[in-house]
C-alpha cells in the first residue's frame, strides 16, 4: 500500500469528518512561519486527541512536548470552562509560538505554558497542589519517554487515559537491532507501560498524512498506593 493511498484516504476521511478550522489553520501557519519542524500531529490524529479528553470528560490535561501548539489548541477545546491544560516545553522558542497560537485561539486562560526540559517541570508539578491529570498526551523526545512516563504516573489518578504519540516510527519499533535513539526510547517506554501493574495499554498503528506510525493507549487502572 502506497503512501500516496494513505495519505488520499486521510484526505477524504479528513474533509468529511474534521469541520475547517482558522485557529488550527493558523496554529499549523505559525509554526511553519517560525520554522518548527512540522511534526504536528495529523488534522483527524488531533481530533481523536479532543474526542478522547471529551470522552474521558478530562478537566485537567498534562500535554508533554507543546511544539507550536496545534495538539494543544486540540485539547483545549475539549476542556470545559473552567479546566486547566498544562503543557511542557523544552525549546522557549517553540513555547512562544504556543503561547501566541493559544491566545489566538482564545485558551490563555486555561492553558499554562512550561518552559524547561520535562523533568524538571514534571518534578516541580509533583511537588505543587493539585488534582490529578484526567488526560495525558506523551509527545516529547522519544528517547527520554520511559522517564516522562515514570514521573508522569504519579500525577494520575485511577481512570487517568494516558496518549503517547509516535511509538511506530514507520514500523522501526519492531526492529530490535535499530540503534536509532527515539526507536530505543520507545521500546523501553512501551516495556515500561507493559510492566506496570497499574497500567493497561494498547498501541495502534495509523497511516495517513504524517506516514507510518501509532499511538499507544494506557488507562491507569489502580491508585498509586494500590500496588507495589
Ligand atoms: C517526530 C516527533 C514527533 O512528535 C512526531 O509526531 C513526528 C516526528 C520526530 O522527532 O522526528
Ligand atoms: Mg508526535
Amino acid at each position: 500500500m502506497s503512501r500516496e493511498l494513505w495519505e488520499a484516504v486521510d484526505s477524504y476521511l479528513t474533509g468529511l469528518l474534521v469541520a475547517p478550522d482558522p485557529a488550527l489553520d493558523e496554529a499549523l501557519a505559525a509554526a511553519a512561519a517560525a520554522g518548527l519542524p512540522p511534526h504536528e500531529v495529523s488534522p483527524s490524529q488531533g481530533k481523536l486527541l479532543h474526542l478522547l479528553a471529551r470522552l474521558r470528560g478530562a478537566r485537567r490535561i498534562l500535554e508533554v512536548g507543546t511544539l507550536g501548539g496545534y495538539s494543544t489548541v486540540w485539547l483545549a477545546r475539549a476542556l470545559p470552562g473552567d479546566g486547566l491544560l498544562v503543557t511542557l516545553e523544552l525549546e522557549p522558542r517553540y513555547a512562544a509560538v504556543a503561547e501566541e497560537t493559544v491566545a489566538r485561539a482564545g485558551f490563555a486562560d486555561r492553558v499554562e505554558v512550561r518552559v524547561g526540559p520535562a523533568q524538571e517541570s514534571l518534578a516541580r508539578l509533583a511537588g505543587e497542589e493539585g488534582d490529578p491529570f484526567d488526560l495525558v498526551f506523551l509527545d516529547a523526545d522519544k528517547a527520554r519517554s520511559a522517564d516522562d512516563l515514570a514521573s508522569v504516573l504519579p500525577l494520575t489518578r485511577m481512570g487517568t487515559l494516558l496518549v503517547a504519540d509516535n511509538v511506530v516510527r514507520a514500523g522501526e519499533v519492531a526492529n530490535e537491532a535499530s540503534p536509532d535513539a527515539s526507536v530505543l526510547g520507545v521500546r523501553r517506554f512501551l516495556e515500561l507501560v507493559a510492566a506496570e501493574p497499574r497500567l493497561d495499554a494498547v498501541a495502534l498503528q495509523t497511516v495517513g498524512v504524517k506516514g507510518h506510525d501509532g499511538f499507544a493507549l494506557a488507562l491507569v487502572i489502580a491508585a498509586a498506593d494500590d500496588v507495589g
